[in-house]
């Protein structure tokens, strides 16, 4: 199938209900195509306000600004205005600490509602610091557990039994793009009343993750890729509501306590998702995420969802249109089965991911042979796409015969 012509893409462009959106973010260097969205999400224009604005709080109001300003509200603040996106209940995520930190205290709370089993069930090829903390999180197991790794999404479901405390599931794999169906992972292993943590790193933010109608039992991710939170952004937390009250933070910091101010020797957990916070929020961290944050507010998830699709369909036209020998889709064909980014196979493709970048293309490699185009249903127009099959083209160059 050929790709579209460029006046076609402008056309899309024209009529996409979120172009406002796209313009609320600067241009990068001059000339250069971004596709990295899995990897930093673009910096909104109001980001600089929001970074001016904290900066000039703590100039003025110092021990002030936890009182007078909204420094100590923005992790529940800003998980409350994520939680659409995610499809998670109000008042079940929380802002704070690393994507990392998180997953640990999420497998931790989720091991402590399954005391009797030992096992949390992963895919071998999950992202690694979900299993290295994955270990961490079975060996601290009172009883002594063990991280049971399957080789592949498929083997995931199988392998989840009586004896699974946990699985963990990576919902958009890092490399394929892959996006496992939740719902349908989540019924087996409540069939087995094992619970599930979702890393949804590669998912927030370009494609529907819905915690709530899948049923997931806990859920973390990134800020800083699609949800455009910046270098080192806060990541996020969702506990399903029916397990806030049982769900005691292993890290019981004061930020958590009912009252974190009265500087009670004994610890007592916040009602809701600020349970889960340990120290003090990252104030600057937070203003530039809400300032990405509330680039959503008129925006319906679901348009989103839907342009990102149509992003990621024309990103694997314009691949599959150029000369041969050219990368081959690794990502699913189907959009319901695809997460953040579009990835392909080439047999040399670091290389490639570094002759992408003299034709001013930013894209990603992950070994062996993963060469990812991140997109984002925010500030990528369609001509964009046009541009990065332009630019593929002129490194294909047809075969003479
Ligand atoms: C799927 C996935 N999980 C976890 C992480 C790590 O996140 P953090 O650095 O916030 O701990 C990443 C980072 O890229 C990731 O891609």
């Amino acid at each position: 199938m050929g790709s579209l012509s460029r006046a076609e893409c402008e056309g899309l462009d024209a009529r996409d209900p979120l172009a406002a959106v796209a313009d609320e973010f600067p241009p990068g260097d001059p000339g250069w195509l971004y596709f990295d969205a899995n990897s930093i999400g673009a910096m909104p224009i109001a980001a600089h306000r929001a970074l001016g604005r904290v900066a000039d709080e703590w100039r003025r109001l110092r021990r002030r600004g936890w009182s007078d300003a909204d420094w100590l509200d923005g992790p529940v603040r800003l998980g409350n205005k994520l939680a659409p996106i995610l499809g998670a209940e109000p008042g079940s995520v929380v802002v704070c600490d690393s994507t990392s930190v998180n997953l640990y205290k999420a497998l931790r709370m989720a091991m402590t509602l399954r005391p009797e089993r030992e096992n949390i069930v992963a895919e071998a090829g999950a992202f690694p610091t979900d299993l290295y903390v994955a270990e961490a999180a079975a060996r601290d197991q009172l009883a002594g557990g063990s991280l049971m790794r399957v080789e592949d999404a498929n083997a995931l479901a199988e392998r989840i039994d009586r004896d699974t405390a946990v699985a963990l599931v990576t919902h958009t794999d890092y490399r394929t793009s892959y996006r496992h169906d939740l719902a349908s992972l989540v019924r087996r292993a409540h069939t087995h009343d094992a619970l599930v943590v979702c890393d949804a790193s590669h998912s927030a933010g370009a494609v529907e993750v819905g915690l709530a109608a899948a049923g997931v039992d806990f859920a973390v991710g990134c800020g800083y890729k699609y949800l455009c939170g910046g270098p080192g952004a806060p990541a996020w937390l969702y506990v399903a509501p029916r397990h806030q009250a049982q769900a005691e933070s292993v890290i019981p910091g004061w930020m958590g306590h009912a009252e974190p101010m009265a500087m009670d020797p004994h610890y007592t957990p916040a009602e809701g998702a600020r349970r889960h916070l340990a120290g003090t929020p990252s104030v600057a961290g937070n203003a530039l995420m809400e300032s990405a944050l509330d680039l959503w507010r008129d925006v319906e998830p679901q348009a989103a969802f839907a342009k990102h699709k149509a992003l990621s369909d024309l990103v694997i036209r314009v691949v599959e249109d150029l000369p041969s020998p050219r990368p081959m889709l690794a990502a699913p064909r189907d959009p319901a089965r695809r997460g953040g980014f579009v990835s392909f196979r080439h047999r040399e493709a670091e290389i490639y991911v570094r002759a992408l970048e003299t034709a001013k293309i930013v894209a990603s490699y992950r070994a062996p042979d993963i060469v990812r185009f991140g997109v984002s249903p925010l500030y990528h127009r369609y001509v964009d796409v046009w541009t990065l099959g332009e630019r593929l083209r002129s490194l294909h160059p047809e075969r003479s015969q």
